[in-house]
């Protein structure tokens, strides 16, 4: 017998609770006093508002005065959905609005026409009236009589850190190309590949870093990125790698925020895991290791930082120690257990077609990269893991000798050719 209550035929909806612990990203689009409804039940469960709208109804002025939500002062943009949880379409057609969030897998609300949406949420009832935006020029909001704490005002246009990842174009994430594509400016790190910045088709400017100057190069990015956030462009600062591993992102999130202006970041592809996976290196393997340290070579000022100590099972990976890696090297032998013949590589322009990979040991590694020649823009990875996918030595071969591995980089690691020095 069937025990189970029947499923009814009519199409109920089916009622989600929105937790208040995660911080969910809301966009609203809209200005009007149904947006404020909106926007004061979305606030209410913790949300993180942004609000897109020319204009704005007097509580959402006080309120985008206040900073309790962010605003940008325009029609909706494709690329406002960046990062976005929850969207609500309040008083801009909803048509295309909710196919563009369905693309990109976010719950949209359509408030006016709630069967187009996905959505909706119990808000306090609006008024026809009061339905009505009944301010254009939110720069004068009436000030509440007690305001918590004068927040910067908010600049018109937006900023987005974006990683361009390693170098190779084709390890770009979509989201970054987006931002890209859509940008009026992009501020870029000088180091980021030119196969990437070829793909910016607005003015692009470069991070001026050279050696000894870095200070005033930061601060030379900071005013054009912020003069052009001021004009109400959409700002894309880009950054090697991933721009939260030792790219100063996060740095320059609390600059801009400061400044009144909240970055979205969009990760890339970190050099310190591509670089190995390129070289054929697997920075975890069972067996061998079961923890990654990532480390810089040496501090700004020039001096070496704590380096990780020996563990048989760890791998730990440098950035920035080329200039360094003859005391680099030495050190890690002398003060922190790592044997002298512990297997060692060091991946020049991982992912790009310069690609070279140098192999060796702890002892010898400082003296294949100065034959070499390589002095920068290279990952040094010391470990089990970097012999760990090695061919089987020929048995008549008794050392360890260097070896440079000349990649085919389109078709990655797996058909590296060996050239033994
Ligand atoms: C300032 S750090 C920036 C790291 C970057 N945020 C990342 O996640 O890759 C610069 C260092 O990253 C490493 N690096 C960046 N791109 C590289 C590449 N294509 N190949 C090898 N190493 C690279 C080098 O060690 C370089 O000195």
């Amino acid at each position: 017998m069937d025990v189970y209550p029947p499923i009814p035929t009519s199409q109920s909806p089916l009622k989600l609770v929105l937790r208040p612990t995660l911080q969910r990203q809301c966009l609203v689009i809209g200005g009007s006093r149904l947006a404020a409804a909106i926007v004061r039940s979305v606030l209410a469960a913790n949300a993180v508002v942004t609000l897109v709208s020319q204009r704005l109804c007097k509580e959402l002025a006080v309120r985008s005065a206040r900073g309790e939500v962010g605003w940008l002062e325009r029609q909706f943009e494709e690329r406002d959905l960046i990062e976005k949880d929850l969207v609500f379409v309040v008083d801009e057609d909803p048509t295309c609005i909710v196919e563009r969030c369905r693309q990109s897998r976010i719950w949209v609300s359509a408030v006016r026409h709630p069967d187009l949406g996905d959505f909706s949420i119990s808000h306090e009832p609006v008024s026809e009236q009061d339905d009505i935006p009944t301010l254009s020029e939110p720069s004068q909001p009436q000030a509440p009589s007690r305001t918590p704490s004068p927040a910067p005002p908010r600049l018109p246009g937006s900023l987005t850190l974006v990683g361009a990842g390693p170098g190779s174009p084709d390890l770009l994430t979509l989201k970054a190309l987006t931002a890209l594509k859509t940008a009026d400016l992009v501020v870029s790190d000088r180091l980021v590949s030119p196969a990437i910045t070829r793909l910016v088709t607005c003015p692009i400017q470069f991070a001026r870093k050279v050696c000894g100057r870095a200070r005033e190069a930061q601060d030379e990015i900071y005013k054009w990125t912020l003069n052009a956030v001021k004009e109400g462009k959409n700002v894309v600062r880009l950054k090697g790698g991933d721009p939260f591993v030792f790219g100063r992102g996060g740095e320059e999130v609390l600059f801009f925020r400061k400044c009144g202006v909240e970055c979205v970041v969009v990760p890339g592809i970190s050099s310190s895991l591509a670089a190995p996976l390129y070289a054929g290196i697997p920075v975890t393997h069972r067996g061998v290791a079961d923890q990654v340290v990532i480390a810089t070579g040496r501090k700004e000022d020039g001096s070496a930082p704590t380096y990780p100590p020996y563990h048989p099972q760890r791998t730990s990976v440098f950035l920035m120690a080329m200039g360094c890696i003859d005391r680099l090297s030495k050190t890690l032998v002398k003060d922190l257990g790592y044997p002298p013949e512990c297997p060692v590589a060091v991946i020049e322009k991982a992912t790009c077609e310069e690609q070279r990979v140098v192999k060796g040991t702890v002892e010898s590694i400082a003296g294949l990269v100065s034959g070499l020649g390589i002095t920068s823009h290279a990952t040094l990875v010391v470990g089990g893991v970097v012999e760990a996918l090695a061919p089987e030595e020929d048995e008549w071969s008794d050392e360890r000798s260097s070896v440079t591995v000349d990649m085919d980089v389109d078709d990655t690691w797996s058909s590296a050719t060996v050239v033994n020095d």
